[in-house]
């Protein structure tokens, strides 16, 4: 069972990917937690390059296919092992990543995005998606200070810098795709508390596992 999440920054994604693994494992499941971009070792170099923001004149089509590249790396090297494995991948971000910032947010083709993707991930799509859906007023503030706080805002700030504009293009973005693939992509609101939305990333997961059987 592979579930990604996304979402804009700030929706407390990884909050929700932990609390999600404590509630597999205490099931008896085996589960890893990994990420885009980043989730092999030579993603963590493209993460560096993609996130700094010393590399603000990184153009919109290098920046694609430096996400392209992370992503194939990480399915051959990290997810699809690890299904083959038996055990379920909780990711955070992944392909819908690409269509809603480089395609919604920059202004790239989306099919055309959409058709890379289907080449970078060679066949393995998410068997769900959690898409966890906030204002982008209230989760760039939350990114922002929590990358201060973090004292990352330099090496993984490019996008916080980006415009409020740009980020509610990218919110837009995920609420149309998730209109154009309504059986793999739920929408979570994220505004609520975080027990609640918990709660309602479990069921959608007990609904999802209840028909996709386990690969062990
Ligand atoms: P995060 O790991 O802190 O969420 O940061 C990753 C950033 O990279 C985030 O701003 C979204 C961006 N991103 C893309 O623009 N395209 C992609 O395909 C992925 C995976 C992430």
């Amino acid at each position: 069972m592979f579930i990604t999440f996304e979402g804009i920054e700030g929706t407390g994604k990884s909050t929700q990917i932990a609390l999600l693994k404590t509630h597999l494992e205490k099931q008896g499941h085996r589960v890893i937690v990994t990420c885009e971009p980043g989730g092999s070792r030579i993603g963590a170099e493209l993460r560096r390059v993609l996130l700094s923001l010393e590399n603000r004149d990184l153009c919109a089509r290098a920046e694609l296919f430096l996400y392209l590249a992370d992503r194939a790396q990480h399915v051959a090297q990290v997810v699809r092992p690890a299904l083959e494995s038996g055990q379920i991948v909780l990711c955070d971000r992944f392909a819908d990543s690409t269509v809603a910032y480089q395609a919604f947010g920059r202004g790239l083709d989306a099919e055309l995005l959409h058709s890379l993707n289907t080449l970078a991930v060679d066949g393995l799509w998410p068997d769900l998606t959690i898409l966890l859906d906030l204002e982008p007023e209230i989760g760039l503030t939350r990114a922002v200070a929590r990358n201060h706080a973090e004292n990352k805002t330099v090496a993984e700030g490019r996008f916080e810098a980006e415009s409020l504009a740009f980020h509610g293009r990218v919110r837009a973005g995920y609420q149309a795709w998730a209109k154009r693939f309504p059986q793999r992509i739920k929408t979570v609101n994220a505004s609520g508390s975080p027990a609640d939305i918990a709660a309602e990333v479990q069921q959608l997961v007990t609904v999802r596992l209840s028909e996709t059987p386990l690969n062990d």
